[in-house]
């Protein structure tokens, strides 16, 4: 993987040209008093470096003379490294990592004015840290305020990320290498979940049966606190207590991935918890189907970005109001976002090194145009929550749709003839969901 973060790193500063480019680790983030979450590297500086080592600082200088790519790092210290682990050093930096120079991250401020006194811009990307942003401002000022005696220096700072994150919307056969393992490990969890799913089981049973298969198969664990929820909690999207028990006649809504070397997987299905759907779940099933199915055909190169959320909008509408749950013309309900109280959220996103990943979704009035390389989820849903009050001019809501929430999601690839769904190996049919 080194030449390939070389060949990213080499691919981004042909874009900076004279700029120089400053990239920020992730912080550690605290779970109660000293005690820390397990450190994940932020995904842009992951995706130069390959660098999983918190208090870092990455540079490109394209322009300099003899560094070009310039890494801060904790140096070597045997009674740190006792207590939270092996750092690879200033030594390792250069040699493990590639980095023409590196320095211990306490130099920076020291160290840094030589990569940027002949820039002519910064690129950097405003970060949740302040202070940081904050040191950058300051470096940025001391070399405006000497400008007048250079005659050089950054006029401006431009966002790093846009840059950036357009690289990163077109996943390389390595990336897609990532992405398909993160993907068959899902799989592999959701079809284990399924098997023992039954009645009397507490969801946490089943989140752990997936969570366990995430990390049995080497995966660094969930992408995001897994959704394992049954009866009306399917209507609560971000559901994570995952602690109640599972009645026969309920639907089991599991949204759950599994993060493989960064890069991460994102599935949900829906099934009956008993084995038998009920007469109104099994129809609200097949309009989430048939909407997700018709989305998918929409994933293909030279389509834009919208087109698989409309289809999937124009389906679930056209559903509702087949089973009259809505009233009205189709096109007048979906303008006026009639469809919302029961699909509330968008039909999918980018994905990659980050869940909902980064990238562009439309250029002023213009969508994203799909190229193969990009990958997305398709996940439309239906939630009947309960004790829903219907819109102005729509209907009471028949009790018997309350408190059935369905979402099925897969990963998207984008091909150059169409797409390819990473996710298959988890059932969706009907029939294969009922035993
Ligand atoms: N699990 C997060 C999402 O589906 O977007
Ligand atoms: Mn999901
Ligand atoms: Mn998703």
């Amino acid at each position: 993987m080194q030449a390939e973060y070389r060949q990213r790193r080499e691919q981004l500063m042909t874009k900076i040209g004279n700029g120089t480019a400053i990239f920020r680790s992730a912080p550690t983030a605290v779970m109660h008093n000293d005690v820390e979450y397990t450190y994940r590297q932020d995904s842009d500086f992951f995706y130069l470096t390959g660098f999983n080592e918190p208090e870092a600082v990455a540079v490109l200088a394209p322009h300099h003379p003899e560094h070009r790519f310039i890494l801060f790092v904790q140096p070597k210290e045997r009674e740190k490294e006792v207590w939270t682990g092996y750092r690879c050093g200033v030594e390792g930096a250069k040699e493990r990592y590639g980095a023409d120079e590196a320095y211990p991250i306490a130099e920076l401020d020291e160290k840094l004015p030589q990569y940027l006194e002949k820039a002519d811009r910064i690129y950097y990307r405003l970060g949740r840290d302040r202070a940081f942003n904050d040191k950058i401002l300051k470096h940025w000022q001391r070399l405006l305020a000497t400008y007048p005696k250079r005659g050089t220096g950054p006029i401006a700072i431009e966002d790093v990320g846009i840059l950036l994150h357009a690289m990163r919307l077109t996943k390389s056969p390595a990336e897609l290498e990532l992405m398909r393992k993160a993907a068959e490990i899902s799989v592999e969890a959701h079809n284990r979940a399924m098997a023992i799913t039954q009645p009397g089981r507490y969801e946490y049973e089943i989140q752990a049966e997936i969570e366990h298969v995430f990390r049995r198969r080497g995966g660094m664990g969930p992408a995001y606190p897994s959704i394992v929820a049954s009866g009306t909690n399917a209507c609560v999207l971000h559901y994570i207590e995952n602690n109640c028990q599972m009645q026969d006649n309920q639907l089991l809504l599991i949204d759950a991935g599994c993060a493989y070397e960064y890069y991460n997987g994102d599935i949900t299905r829906t099934f009956p918890v008993g084995g038998k759907f009920t007469p109104e779940q099994k129809i609200l099933y097949e309009i989430v189907l048939e909407a997700q199915q018709q989305a998918i055909a929409q994933v293909k190169p030279g389509n834009p970005y919208n087109a698989f959320h409309d289809t999937a909008v124009r389906i679930l509408t056209e559903g509702l109001v087949e089973l009259g749950i809505l009233k009205g013309e189709i096109d007048k309900l979906i303008e006026e976002e009639k469809y919302k109280l029961f699909y509330m959220h968008r039909t999918g996103h980018w994905l990659g090194l980050d869940v909902h990943d980064v990238g562009v979704y439309q250029h002023g009035d213009n969508p994203q145009i799909l190229q193969p390389g990009q990958v997305l989820t398709v996940e439309p849903g239906l939630y009947i929550v309960p004790d829903t009050k219907p819109a102005e001019d729509q209907p009471e809501i028949d009790p018997r749709w309350s408190g059935i929430g369905i979402r099925i999601e897969d990963d998207v690839l984008v091909t150059e003839t169409g797409n390819e769904v990473l996710t298959a190996g988890v059932p969706k049919a009907i029939s294969e969901l009922e035993r």
